[in-house]
């Protein structure tokens, strides 16, 4: 157990609370908790404060808080801020020591950000630490928000391309199915094979962990095997050497050629994307073919992805949109909120009191700054 400061009673009535935040960042739509999670909170003896307008940019407005039995005001004082994106400068500082903050604090990139949280004295809950194991899955927000994205990748896919997905047979003649790729098969991955086949595209997948074969083949897809086993720790991939790599490539350039949309996913935590496309494969599609490269925020998975921008080049549109669960903030911030509920009720005890157990070790992972053992 920690031992910081106690922070309790700073809801209505002396219950514990928890406060949701308006998110800053450019193009965030979501929010950390939605309506419908309030009565849950509630039910469980938390008190609930908004930030008026938290939930605007998601569609939902404060009337739908306070229906559910939610406070609007100051959520910055609560025992427990829920956020989306990492604080900034000026949101750090207005957290006080002994606060708990849980958010996606980004805690293998973000050094100066978690050294100013602990500086605070803040505890604070990094969502991208929860482990992946099974018992967390509920909690695991890197998931649910991945799915989003794989998802909507697919609809960006099909949105800028030049032709059909399904194969179609009508009176002006058959079209034949797209033929769709997608490197790096995690969740997002995943999702993304699974929804172009729904779409009627002809898909395949490719990763650098070998049991992901399976997977891909159980949603329809083709497995598409270069013979390079990658598998890092704790299920994530590890960063190839560099005659891996250029192995990679080149074997790439030659499979890529045959294919109308090419999705990457492909992430290796803590790294920089692995680079799968070259400038030599893309001016090897066909003109008019599209790839969207998902790993836009850690320089790409295309030579010539251009982060946040949507560019032709060669032919070929390459899209790297940024941060697409924030596209659909309805449902991303839906199951983000089941998945900060779930981690909130780890923290309660039966009294309804903040008492997080570190000996548990989804909490002792997730939390990334505490006041005796600082990050
Ligand atoms: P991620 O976002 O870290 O990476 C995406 C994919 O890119 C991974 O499949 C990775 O193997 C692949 N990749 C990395 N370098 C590559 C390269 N050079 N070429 C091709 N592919 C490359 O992965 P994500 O989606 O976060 O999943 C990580 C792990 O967590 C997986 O093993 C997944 O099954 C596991 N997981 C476990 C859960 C649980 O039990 N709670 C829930 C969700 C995922």
């Amino acid at each position: 157990m920690n031992s910081v400061e106690d922070s309790s009673d700073h809801g209505r009535g002396g219950l514990a609370s928890v406060g949701v935040v308006r998110e800053t960042n450019d193009g965030e739509r979501r929010v950390a908790l939605v309506p419908k999670m309030v009565a849950s909170l509630i039910g469980k003896g938390v008190d609930v404060i908004v930030e008026s307008g938290a939930g605007l940019a998601a569609l939902m407005p404060d009337e739908l808080y306070k229906e559910a039995g939610a406070a609007i005001g100051d959520a910055w004082s609560a025992d427990v801020v829920l956020k989306v994106a990492a604080p900034n400068t000026e949101e750090t500082g207005r957290l006080r020591p002994g606060q708990k903050l849980i958010g996606f604090l980004a805690p293998r990139t973000n050094e100066s950000g978690i050294a100013a949280l602990a500086a605070a004295g803040v505890e604070a809950y990094a969502v991208e630490a929860i482990p992946r194991i099974s018992r967390a899955q509920v909690m695991d927000a890197l998931s649910s928000q991945a799915n989003v994205a794989g998802y909507k990748s697919v609809i960006v896919a099909a949105s800028e391309s030049t032709r059909y997905f399904p194969m179609l047979t009508t009176a002006a003649g058959t079209v034949k199915p797209a033929t769709v790729l997608v490197l790096g098969v995690g969740v997002a991955g995943l999702q993304a094979l699974a929804t172009a086949k729904r779409l009627g595209g002809r898909v395949t997948g490719y990763d650098v962990r070998p049991e992901v074969a399976d997977q891909v083949r159980s949603v329809g897809a083709q497995w598409l095997d270069l013979g390079i086993d990658a598998a890092g720790e704790g299920g994530y991939a590890r960063q190839l050497t560099e005659a891996e790599q250029a192995q990679q490539q080149q074997a790439l350039e030659n499979a890529i050629k045959g294919f109308d949309v090419v999705i990457t996913t492909a992430l290796v935590p803590g790294r920089p994307a692995p680079r799968l496309v070259t400038a030599a494969a893309v001016e090897g599609m066909k003109p008019g073919s599209v790839i969207v490269d998902l790993a836009g925020e850690t320089g790409g998975n295309c030579e010539l992805t251009e982060p946040g921008r949507t560019a032709v080049k060669h032919g070929v549109t390459i899209c790297s949109p940024l941060n697409l669960p924030a596209t659909m903030p309805e449902h991303s911030s839906e199951l983000y909120s089941k998945n900060l509920y779930a981690l909130i009720e780890l923290m309660l005890d039966e009294s309804g009191a903040f008492a997080p157990d570190f000996d548990d070790e989804v909490l002792a992972a997730a939390c990334v700054t505490r006041k005796e053992a600082t990050a």
